[in-house]
């Protein structure tokens, strides 16, 4: 299975903040907002990430992340030189793509809740046995988005980018695993009104021939698209009440990598050494010390 992480596009909601830096490079708290992404697809078992990113930016993401060995993953990077849409994405990652599964999670999603990894797991299985999955969120602005009408069984019903009368507010989140053939079926998708190949239109392919799974995140999650000024605060004021309350680090790529085995203790060690003037790598150490 393997994963991409979108983290292009032109930023200019965010100017004059991203005239400078790239937007999924911006923290949320404490820690670079990709981290939030990245640990998603970690959580999903995912080891061989793609990253995406505008021809300016990559390699700003690549001193960040370098080739994830710190994290115990196998990261690489492809250049979208415009931003021509979400499916884009498997058109650019096609090769990378190859034979398998693959999700996708945009750079600026942050997801949060109790039961994440259960879900991301059953997402991954649906995965390779055929399946797409859509993750839903109750969202009170659903013109902003994506959305998807759910029967009361969960069954997705119908699939509208950005509609002007919503059937429902379950905005579909930028998190989407799909099986294998991802990318011929992208190539297929045929530019909208606003010359996006639009990841809505991907999934209502799916929708067609009944090849996608819809999955409510109810009140126990979190879900920000932190691509607004108000929503990034947002994130960040949640991540920081959270962490100090849990006295841990969410979407701790260090953490995560350990847990797993990924990496050995002497990384660990390294990377708490590194951030140990802050909480981030004073958690890294407790880590250390918890598994002794
Ligand atoms: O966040 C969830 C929503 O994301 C979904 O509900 C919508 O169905 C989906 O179309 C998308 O809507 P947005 O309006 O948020 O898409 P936006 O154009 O802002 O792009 C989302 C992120 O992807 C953003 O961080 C920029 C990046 N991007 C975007 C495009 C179009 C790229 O890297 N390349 C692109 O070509």
């Amino acid at each position: 299975m393997k994963g991409i992480i979108l983290a292009g596009g032109s930023g200019t909601r965010l100017y004059p903040i991203t005239e400078g830096i790239s937007k999924q490079l911006m923290p949320i708290y404490d820690k670079p907002m990709i981290f939030y992404p990245l640990s998603v697809l970690m959580l999903a078992d995912i080891r061989d990430i793609l990253i995406i990113t505008t021809p300016g930016d990559q390699v700003s993401f690549q001193h960040l992340l370098g080739d994830g060995s710190k994290f115990g993953i196998n990261l690489s990077y492809a250049i979208q030189p415009e931003p021509r849409g979400l499916a884009d994405a498997f058109i650019v990652g096609e090769e990378f793509i190859g034979n398998e599964a693959c999700a996708m999670v945009l750079g600026d999603n942050v997801f949060y809740g109790n039961g994440l990894t259960k879900l991301l797991m059953n997402a991954r299985d649906n995965a390779e046995s055929g399946f797409a999955t859509n993750f839903g969120f109750r969202v009170h602005d659903p013109e902003r988005f994506g959305i998807m009408e759910v029967d009361d069984s969960g069954n997705i019903l119908s699939i509208e980018e950005k509609p002007s009368n919503p059937k429902s507010d379950f905005a579909v989140t930028g998190l989407y695993f799909y099986p294998a053939g991802v990318s011929k079926l992208a190539k297929q998708v045929q530019p909208s009104e606003r010359g996006e190949i639009e990841i809505s239109t991907l999934n209502n392919m799916y929708l067609q021939s009944n090849k996608l799974k819809g999955e409510l995140l109810g009140g126990g999650f979190c879900w920000f698209d932190t691509g607004t000024f108000d929503s990034q605060m947002d994130a960040a004021v949640m991540i920081r009440a959270l962490e100090t309350n849990q006295s841990r680090i969410i979407a701790c790529l260090d953490q995560i990598a350990f847990d797993r085995g990924w990496i050995s203790r002497e990384q660990l060690a390294e990377r708490a050494n590194l951030c140990k003037k802050n909480k981030y790598g004073q958690f890294l150490i407790k880590v250390l010390e918890d598994v002794r």
